[in-house]
């Protein structure tokens, strides 16, 4: 199992909002979170990348306990995430959200304050700058509709070519598994169907993936398995094609019969 989740409880001060949601990902797999507005799916993808601290409840990424680390860790042992809004640097170039990616796991020629204290695996883990440059060729070749767009200030980019720089800038770290909270979110379908078809091609890349999503219908066609989260709690779940034909889960959730 790449990621297994159990029974988390989080939320933000004194409020819960998770109040104990389980969720695994296996290698290879594509997983979708759908749920109506603030089911707390993007406080379980908080709650996993350690944005946010759980309070119960267990989080095991390759079977070793990460509840509660950081997320520098996190993206060191090869987790991924794309938030749902800010999720580049609007004021600098492609290329340079693309090298800013790679960013915690440059080697420095200036000692960092960890840099004494990481271990041998954090040390293998880290990049020099001509690898960082070889990935970013790498990402572009992945997302040629932002070739001719690199000196361009991302905030200047459509919402669609955004979504794609984040997609791309994630995948300078190279991770085992990326979290993408609404990826389709503000999209025109045109380019949702385009945003969905490049996870799916990251997925066959060998990435596992978890996507929180409004776009329902969508993200569950795509999906191996998908969870319905509701009020924080795991509401239905299964394989992707069986969530889109419950007749529960299209007339609660799907906007009509399936
Ligand atoms: N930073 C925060 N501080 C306090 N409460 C928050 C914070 N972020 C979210 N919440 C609350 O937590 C609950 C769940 O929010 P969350 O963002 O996880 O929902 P969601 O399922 O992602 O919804 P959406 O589909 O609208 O993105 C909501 O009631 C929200 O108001
Ligand atoms: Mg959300």
């Amino acid at each position: 199992m790449l990621l297994q989740v159990d029974d988390l409880r989080a939320g933000y001060g004194e409020m819960e909002i998770l109040h104990g949601v389980s969720m695994a990902l296996d290698d290879g797999e594509l997983v979708t979170i759908i749920g109506p507005n603030g089911a707390g799916k993007s406080t379980l993808v908080k709650a996993i990348f350690g944005l946010i601290r759980p309070t119960g409840g267990r989080v095991q990424f390759r079977g070793k306990e990460i509840t509660g680390a950081a997320p520098r860790d996190l993206v060191i042992m090869g987790l991924g995430y794309v938030p749902q809004t800010n999720n580049t640097f609007p004021t600098l170039s492609v290329l340079e959200n693309l090298e800013m990616g790679a960013i915690t796991r440059r080697i420095s020629p200036i000692p960092t304050p960890w840099s004494g204290r990481s271990s041998s695996r954090t040390r293998s883990r880290m990049m020099k700058d001509a690898e960082i440059r070889r990935r970013a060729t790498e990402a572009i070749a992945m997302f040629p509709n932002l070739q001719p767009k690199l000196r361009e200030l991302a905030g200047t980019l459509s919402g669609g070519e955004q979504q794609m720089v984040a997609l791309a800038k994630s995948m300078m770290l190279d991770p085992d598994v990326l979290l993408i909270d609404e990826p389709s979110a503000g999209l025109a379908p045109k380019l949702v169907d385009a945003v969905f078809s490049k996870i799916v091609e990251i997925n066959d890349g060998g990435t596992g993936i978890v996507i929180v999503e409004q776009n329902a219908k969508k993200a569950l066609a795509i999906a191996d398995r998908g969870y319905v989260l509701e009020t924080g709690r795991n509401r239905f779940t299964g394989t992707g094609e069986s969530l889109l034909h419950n007749s529960d889960v299209g007339r609660l959730y799907l906007g009509g019969a399936a």
